[in-house]
């Protein structure tokens, strides 16, 4: 479905007057983050994970999604030569077991593949085929999963797989068109396979981690998570099942994918609050107020690619202006548009049990761009 014959005239007035105000906002913010790579702000400055140890942090690739974005909106030169500068400060990244999980795709997609999307330059495609390659070694043939992470404490994480992991499965997708070797696809279509009928649930809701026996491939089942617990519906995890299903489907062709996310679509849209801002998880106490507006923007991102994927229209439209709301209350509700701070998204939650809440992730500020984008018609395809 073309959504463009779906926005109204003030929907694409809405989404043309975003566009300029993210254009005219990060204009500055870049020109004031120069060689940084940020995760959150402090007081309203970003930090910056670009030392040897925090450079493998998962979120390191979103930066450089940004920048290649504003390049490809703008043209603006500026933004491509701090991409580049976030894109080669990951290559030690390439060379550390411990750091090399699942979340390759989080890391390379927005860099080097957005790169050679760009200017199909042979180092991009290298950094990012070493990295799909080592994804692909992560897969365990007894449970037809990628594994989630390495050890970095006391549990044992051998059998963890997570919902993440199906915005990752793009890496593989592109490995698989670029080399024309389909053994790259072929793992992310039988990660999908099993995320189907091990992640999401009878209402369509999804787990965030799920074990399985490393030895027999047994679903062991929902271990604690991100959410508030192992049975509960993190919104953020919800938003990656839909959006990752939907890109399943279109790299892949596979209707169930489709179907899948259609699901998945509809239980959020049917517990997510009238207010449209979403909270850390759909199933938490009323009185508890904390909201996650990476979730939100994720969820939009999701439900407008999944619009696309519709023939039904009116299917089509009922995403399509779930997606609108989300984002319009953003926009109105928890976006800082004042120049003089770095973020754009406010009142962000990366996991529900830490003690800190409502603050500003990078991502956050990424989907957002990315989802105004798709509607302006102006997104680089970046999964
Ligand atoms: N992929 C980790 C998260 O969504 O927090």
């Amino acid at each position: 479905m073309n959504i463009q014959t779906i926005l109204s005239a003030d929907d694409r007035d809405w989404a043309a007057g975003v566009s300029g105000k993210i254009a005219d906002k990060m204009k500055q913010v870049v020109n004031r983050s120069r060689d940084k790579i940020p995760y959150r702000t402090d007081n309203g400055v970003f930090d910056d994970c670009s030392s040897r140890e925090k450079i493998g942090w998962w979120t390191n690739g979103f930066w450089g999604g940004i920048l290649w974005q504003l390049f490809h909106a703008t043209g603006e030169e500026l933004y491509r030569e701090e991409a580049l500068k976030v894109e080669t400060k990951l290559d030690p990244v390439l060379m550390n077991y411990d750091v090399m999980d699942h979340d390759s795709g989080f890391r390379w997609l927005p860099t080097a593949v957005a790169h050679w999307r760009v200017e199909k330059n042979h180092e991009s495609e290298n950094r990012a085929l070493l990295a799909a390659a080592n994804m692909t070694g992560r897969f365990n043939l007894a449970g037809r999963f990628i594994r989630a992470w390495n050890a970095f404490d006391d549990r044992d994480r051998r059998g963890y797989a997570i919902i993440d992991c199906m915005m990752n499965l793009p890496l593989l997708y592109w490995a698989s068109r670029v080399t024309e070797d389909p053994r790259f696809a072929q793992i992310a279509m039988a990660h999908a396979d099993t995320a189907m009928k091990a992640f999401v649930r009878e209402d369509g809701s999804v787990n965030h981690i799920v074990n399985f026996n490393i030895n027999t491939g047994e679903i062991l089942g929902p271990v604690p998570g991100q959410g508030m617990n192992p049975n509960s519906s993190w919104t953020r995890g919800q938003s990656w099942g839909i959006y990752g299903f939907t890109l399943s489907f279109l790299h892949s062709g596979k209707a169930e994918y489709k179907k899948t996310a259609e699901r998945i679509a509809d239980y959020v849209l049917s517990v997510i609050p009238e207010s449209n801002l979403v909270p850390v998880d759909y199933c938490q106490p009323r009185d508890v107020l904390w909201e996650d507006s990476t979730a939100a923007a994720i969820t939009a991102c999701g439900l407008i690619e999944l619009a696309k994927c519709e023939d039904d229209a009116a299917r089509a439209k009922k995403y399509l202006d779930k997606a609108l709301a989300l984002l319009k209350t953003l926009d109105e509700k928890r976006c800082c548009w004042d120049m003089a701070r770095d973020e754009l998204l406010e009142k962000c939650t990366a996991a529900y049990h830490d003690t800190e809440h409502d603050f500003t992730i990078i991502y956050g500020d990424y989907y957002f761009i990315e989802a105004v984008y798709k509607l302006s018609g102006t997104e680089l395809f970046i999964w």
